[in-house]
């Protein structure tokens, strides 16, 4: 099972992602993620990529691909993945077709959640990420059973330097610009299966099992 989760940032993606990973046995393929484990290992990576992320710009579309490239090479991506925040631009899009055609493989699906722009403010300034694992929760909609505590495994939370106010905001036009062109892009390629995201986290899952089971 080969997905991508579309989606504006905070939409939910790697909440849904972190789930659904879980329940399929496939591979979850972050580059947000991958870019912020970057920048703590203080590796080049990092530093290439920092300055442009806390502006909530997008890093370049060569750095990127490069990265995925390389990722979705090894074994661990045979039996199936998850993409979250890949693709972002239609560049990236045309790269990761010729990619996964060099890797003999297909999209089954891209799942688009949609959301308002006013929800997606206050998941952003909510969201608190465990130092340790990554696990993500919110103020508001998904607490932490001890504040600033991860329930699974005790780590420190924290919130992304990217979260701020003003960022968000540079996030979400950046979004309309340059990722947003990608639902109709994989409405053509007939893949596309589009989510109310702007429902509880366990109604927006079901329904994204639903669509990638095709039922
Ligand atoms: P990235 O890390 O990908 O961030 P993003 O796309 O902006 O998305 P987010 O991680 O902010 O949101 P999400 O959809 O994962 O939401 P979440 O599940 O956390 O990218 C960061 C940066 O890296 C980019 O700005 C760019 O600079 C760079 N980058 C990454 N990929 C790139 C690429 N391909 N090309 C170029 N640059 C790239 O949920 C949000 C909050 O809402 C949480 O607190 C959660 O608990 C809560 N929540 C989730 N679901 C629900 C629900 N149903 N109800 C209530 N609350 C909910
Ligand atoms: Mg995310
Ligand atoms: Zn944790």
């Amino acid at each position: 099972m080969n997905i991508i989760l579309l989606g504006p940032p905070g939409a939910g993606k790697g909440t849904q992602a972190a789930m659904l990973v879980e329940k399929f046995g496939i591979t979850h393929i972050s580059t947000g993620d991958m870019f912020r484990e970057a920048i703590k290992q203080g590796r080049e990576l990092g530093l290439q990529v920092k300055a442009i992320m806390e502006k909530g710009q997008l890093v370049p579309d060569e750095l990127t691909v490069a990265v995925v490239r390389e990722r979705l090479a090894r074994p661990d991506c045979e039996n199936g993945f998850l993409l979250d925040g890949f693709p972002r631009t239609i560049p990236q899009a045309d790269a990761l077709g010729g990619i996964l055609a060099g890797l003999n493989r297909s999209l089954d699906t891209v799942i688009n959640i949609e959301i308002p722009d006013d929800v997606l403010q206050s998941r952003m300034t909510g969201r608190r990420i465990c130092r340790q694992c990554q696990a993500t929760y919110h103020t508001l909609s998904n607490p932490p059973k001890h504040t600033g505590k991860c329930n699974k495994c005790g780590g420190e939370l924290y919130q992304r330097s990217d979260d701020s106010e003003a960022t968000v905001a540079n996030r979400l036009v950046v979004y309309e610009q340059q990722t947003a062109p990608l639902v109709a892009y994989y409405c053509h390629k007939g893949v596309l299966k589009t989510i109310n995201g702007n429902r509880e986290l366990q109604e927006v899952f079901n329904n994204i099992c639903r669509a990638v089971s095709g039922v």
